[in-house]
């Protein structure tokens, strides 16, 4: 790795990918590809698979069946220790747990940085740069339970972004916010997939989705079953959603 950079097209490729945990089939035979500068919802119910194809993605689960390509590597063949060099390359947005509590937002974002080898000037410069690309120069000194809902995905996409990744994934940004916020969190996505980066966002909320009118990948029970270029949320999950409720 490392070496000449080659301009890669196709960003996301996974090939007939299954992942079965124990006797639970959590993706089935998934076909995805997502190329250079798109935007991406991932959309389903809980327990859909979302979080399953993102942590392939990143390297955190290696499929059962199937290829999965990020940025030009085969990370279902990759070497672990091959992982951090990919790793670099993505910004990555967790579902749970996307900060360190006991560091302040400033050093959450820093601490990353110095690991892969940015100086202290380079890094105080990239802090303060993200900061102020997510609105957060004000709370940089805060610990993330003094965040708002909304700062905390702030500063958790700052993280993500702060070595300028050119793929950025958030597994639901906008869970547990209100309806406004979660707009601004979803905007704050847009604006960085505008800079460049592509971006993939999984999410619950129609009401986002719609109002977004970008690519549109929904997921149920492991299997992709609708993927629409500037799509809103697909009624098919309305009805999935509210069989499950009745
Ligand atoms: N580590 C695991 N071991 C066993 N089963 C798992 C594991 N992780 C996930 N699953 C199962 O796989 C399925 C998909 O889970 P996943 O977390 O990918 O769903 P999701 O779409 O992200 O849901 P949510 O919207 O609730 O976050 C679920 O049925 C879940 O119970
Ligand atoms: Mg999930």
């Amino acid at each position: 790795m490392g070496g000449a950079k080659v301009a890669i097209q196709t960003m996301v490729a996974l090939k007939q990918v299954s992942v079965v945990y124990g006797e639970q089939h959590a993706l089935r035979r998934v076909n995805l590809q997502v190329e250079l500068g798109e935007f991406v919802f991932l959309v389903g119910a809980t327990g859909a698979g979302k979080s399953t194809l993102f942590k392939l993605l990143y390297g955190a689960l290696r499929p059962t069946e199937g290829e999965v390509w990020v940025l030009g590597q085969p990370l279902h063949q990759l070497k672990p220790r091959e992982l951090p060099f990919l790793r670099r390359r993505m910004g990555i947005v967790p579902q749970h747990y996307p900060l360190l509590s006991h560091k302040t937002v400033w050093e959450n974002i820093a601490y990353g940085l110095r690991a892969i080898g940015y100086n202290e000037r380079a890094v105080r410069e990239r802090v303060a740069k993200v900061l102020a690309l997510v609105g957060l120069n004000l709370q940089a000194r805060q610990m993330p339970h003094q965040l708002s809902g909304g700062e905390a995905q702030r500063a958790a996409i700052a993280r993500a972004i702060a070595n300028n990744p050119p793929l950025l994934i958030a597994d639901e940004p906008t869970a547990n916010l209100d309806p406004d916020t979660s707009w601004e969190i979803i905007d704050l996505l847009m604006h960085i997939n505008r800079r460049g980066a592509t971006v993939i966002v999984s999410t619950h909320n129609r009401t986002i989705v719609d109002r977004a009118c970008q690519r549109v990948v929904a997921i149920d029970r492991g299997k992709i079953i609708s993927d629409v270029p500037r799509g809103g949320y697909p009624i098919e999950l309305d009805r999935l959603h509210a069989t499950v409720l009745l």
